[in-house]
């Protein structure tokens, strides 16, 4: 079955997440931007899995004491502090999943792309140092506009000369979690049951959930099709104007962000069935980028779901092209960014 819920897997009777468990498996995960509020929950989360042996937590400020917290948890993973670009690489040293929540978050008015200024400097040195430091991970970023600063990390593990695109994931979870929990509470739907691919980008009219792809199908009212849509696309937004300046989605992102962690890590250990919807390089559209249900394995990306954007609704198809353009130009931004650099 192609479901991707991280409650359904995680919660499965093989899968419970119990707190005291010997390590199932012993990989290492990298939290850049740990002590912000993505990370500190993320991390929280991160270290429930029984996946990981070593979890390391970098930022710039305020991470000791978010370590020395979750040491104390009594789950199998050993937590480590980093502080500071001079402990950049030993925190990433021997790494096997790096994820990027640092930056600015947005205030209520702004735009993902108005944070670009700051964030897109900030992913090009983290993802740098990534190069240098662990280029065989999975990286997940977080920071956004995701719709730009994926193509940064792109550029410059280019650069870098060890761009692998099987490996480098804009994490667009968020948006399918919220299209899963919006479409069950209309519909009337069992919740772990249902999931909605969610293809695009991650900003406004670049995400585009495909309602008439949702399992276990689901008929949707042409009304109800257009304020999904539109919930979903501004469900990000929400958050902001309800934390009125304290920032923006941090607790379902970190959740979101812990399902694709998850996801990524049984995707390593073997598991062969294991699918998600991300931001990644991609032949799916005439768009380098683009975001769509793949297959993960033990190498990345395994496989793409072209039958996903195939039977489009016409709302759907109109949808995807009147996104294009935006996700285009988003995606130009970041490259070029990238370029002037060097
Ligand atoms: P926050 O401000 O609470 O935390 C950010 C953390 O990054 C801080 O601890 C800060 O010290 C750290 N940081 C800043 N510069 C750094 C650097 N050079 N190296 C390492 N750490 C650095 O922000 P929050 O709410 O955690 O959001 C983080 C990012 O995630 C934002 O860009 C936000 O827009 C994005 N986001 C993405 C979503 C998605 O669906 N992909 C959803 C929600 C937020």
């Amino acid at each position: 079955a192609l479901r991707a819920s991280f409650a359904s897997k995680a919660h499965s009777k093989d899968r419970t997440i119990r707190y005291n468990l010997q390590p199932q498996a012993s990989f290492r995960v990298a939290v850049l931007g740990a002590a912000g509020g993505i990370g500190q929950p993320l991390a929280l989360l991160i270290k429930m899995s029984p996946l990981v042996s070593d979890l390391h937590l970098y930022d710039i400020a305020n991470v000791k004491g978010v370590a020395a917290d979750l040491s104390h948890c009594n789950t199998p993973s050993q937590v480590k502090d980093f502080t500071g670009a001079s402990e950049l690489a030993n925190c990433l040293k021997g790494v096997d999943v790096v994820v990027i929540p640092a930056g600015v978050p947005r205030k209520p008015g702004m735009t993902r792309d108005d944070l670009f200024n700051i964030n897109a400097g900030i992913v090009r040195d983290l993802v740098s140092a990534v190069a240098d430091n662990c280029p065989g991970a999975f990286i997940h970023i977080i920071s956004n506009p995701v719709n730009s600063t994926v193509p940064i990390a792109a550029e410059v593990l280019k650069l870098k000369g060890v761009y692998d695109p099987k490996k480098l994931f804009g994490v667009t979870t968020l948006d399918v979690v919220r299209a899963n929990t919006f479409v069950a509470q209309r519909k009337n739907l069992k919740l772990i049951d249902v999931d909605v691919p969610v293809v695009g980008g991650h900003a406004g009219i670049t995400i585009l959930p495909l309602l008439s792809k949702t399992k276990p199908s689901a008929s949707f009212t042409d009304q109800e099709i257009e304020e999904l849509t539109v919930r979903i696309q501004n469900a990000g937004t929400e958050v902001v104007e309800a934390k009125a300046g304290a920032g923006s989605a941090t607790l379902s992102m970190a959740y979101a962000a812990a399902r694709f962690v998850e996801s990524s890590l049984r995707a390593l250990d073997g598991d062969g069935d294991v699918y998600e919807c991300s931001f990644v390089q991609s032949d799916l559209t005439d768009l380098p980028f683009f975001a769509s249900r793949i297959k993960l394995g033990r190498k990345g990306v395994e496989a793409f779901i072209p039958s996903d954007l195939q039977g489009l609704t016409e709302y759907e198809q109109k949808a995807l092209e009147a996104l294009k353009p935006e996700l285009k130009a988003s995606i130009e931004k970041g490259i070029a960014f990238a370029q002037k650099q060097t």
